[in-house]
């Protein structure tokens, strides 16, 4: 394992404890890993023996595993990934969330961007922050803000918008591998806690592994792959190297979150045979269906999951324009049978006041689960959510797959 502090007490040698990788076979993991994955609720799914159909089940192996075992993670997504958002993931079992990504320079300079940005409750745990940047002392400023609020501080190496090639920073780090190194080997080395990765992976399997191994050997204690490049990206997303996630997985001595090309539950546990990784994270398709994660067939009707939404939001506030995109997203299907709700979702709302806000969006949601009530409803758009379906309105739009 890489060469960063000793999260198991400081005794300055590394415990080395066998437990099983992805094949049955034992792989060796220090103790900060096995610690990050305690803190995480992550698995070696491979030592248990134990598949995902039993966590779906609602079985509670806490005790005799020592950690929990709901392994769906919740993506970082900037304007999504939200507090509000997160607790109603977690509502529906989701034991892992990650923060929007955060600037590290606004986020060191200014108090105002921070408590604008990044709001956290004590049951807002596990929680990993992600921030982007170029600079290991102003990552490390920024990193210090949460440090004793998350379990993780994660660098944002994916990122592919216009904005992250002007700044210098997402995926258009992955190719200087060397201050990638430095920077997590910076943060490594002075937070007390620990430093994670999110990577695409690049052109080539051997850059891809090569990074994944210097990352690691830099101090890294966790890394998630997003098994596709920053060139496939929007329209151009296409389908997802799992395999390459896989060689990841194989070779590394910490956790390994496998990302992308997961629509549903069972996609979810296809990818988690395919990859052998410690968890899967969702993004688009956990948007569409928070309860993604607790497999349950069919997943609570899109309205009541809009409404336990709109509950979470009057806890824990958050912008109009935030509001409203989850809204769209988690009601697509639904709002493409009934129009009419679209055009009330998306009037301008000139009351400064967010609860009042919120009653309206409540009514309008209300109403339309009112049209589904004793089968008044029966098309198939409004009720999207099963565990085998390739069918997902929102998350298939890009990969042809909407209205199958
Ligand atoms: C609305 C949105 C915002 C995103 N913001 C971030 C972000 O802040 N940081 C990040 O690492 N990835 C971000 N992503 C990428 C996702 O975390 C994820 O890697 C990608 O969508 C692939 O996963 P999926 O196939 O489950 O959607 C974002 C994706 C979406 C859809």
């Amino acid at each position: 394992m890489g060469g960063g502090d000793d999260y198991g007490g400081g005794t300055g040698f590394s415990w080395q404890l066998a437990v099983g990788g992805s094949d049955g076979a034992p792989t060796s993991v220090g103790v900060r890993d096995l610690r990050l994955c305690w803190l995480l609720g992550l698995r070696f799914l491979g030592d248990s023996g134990i598949g995902w159909g039993m966590i779906a089940e609602g079985q509670d192996l806490v005790g005799r595993l020592g950690f929990p075992l709901r392994t769906l993670v919740v993506a970082p997504m900037v304007d999504q990934s939200e507090l509000a958002f997160r607790m109603l993931c977690r509502k529906y079992g989701a034991s892992l969330c990650f923060t929007p990504m955060l600037h590290a320079r606004l986020f060191s300079e200014s108090a105002k961007y921070r408590r604008g940005k990044f709001t956290t409750v004590a049951e807002d745990r596990p929680l990993l922050v992600q921030f982007c940047g170029n600079d290991p002392e102003v990552l490390l400023t920024a990193a210090r803000h949460v440090e004793g609020q998350c379990e993780a501080v994660d660098l944002n190496l994916g990122c592919p918008q216009n904005i992250a090639k002007r700044g210098r920073y997402g995926a258009f780090l992955l190719e200087h591998a060397d201050l990638i190194c430095r920077i997590v080997a910076h943060l490594s080395k002075h937070l007390t806690t620990p430093v994670s990765c999110k990577i695409r992976i690049l052109a080539s399997r051997t850059q891809t592994l090569d990074l994944a191994r210097r990352v690691e050997d830099a101090g890294c204690g966790l890394l998630t792959v997003h098994g596709r490049t920053k060139e496939q990206n929007k329209e151009r997303v296409g389908a997802c190297d799992w395999d390459i996630i896989r060689e990841i997985k194989a070779r590394a001595s910490v956790p390994v979150i496998a990302n992308g090309g997961v629509g549903t539950f069972t996609e979810a546990e296809a990818c988690r045979a395919a990859t052998g990784a410690d968890a899967i994270m969702s993004a688009e398709a956990i948007l569409e269906n928070p309860a993604l994660v607790a497999g349950m067939d069919p997943a609570p009707s899109p309205t009541r999951m809009a409404l336990d939404y709109l509950d979470m939001v009057a806890r824990y506030p958050d912008t109009k324009k935030v509001v409203q995109s989850h809204l769209f997203k988690m009601l697509h299907g639904t709002l493409t049978v009934h129009p009419a709700f679209r055009a009330q979702i998306a009037r301008p709302f000139k009351g400064k006041d967010m609860s009042v806000y919120l009653e309206a969006m409540r009514e309008c949601v209300t109403e339309l689960a009112a049209l589904h009530g004793e089968g008044r409803c029966d098309d198939r758009r409004c009720y999207p959510h099963r565990r085998t379906d390739a069918y997902y309105p929102w998350y298939g739009r890009h990969r042809g797959l909407v209205g199958v």
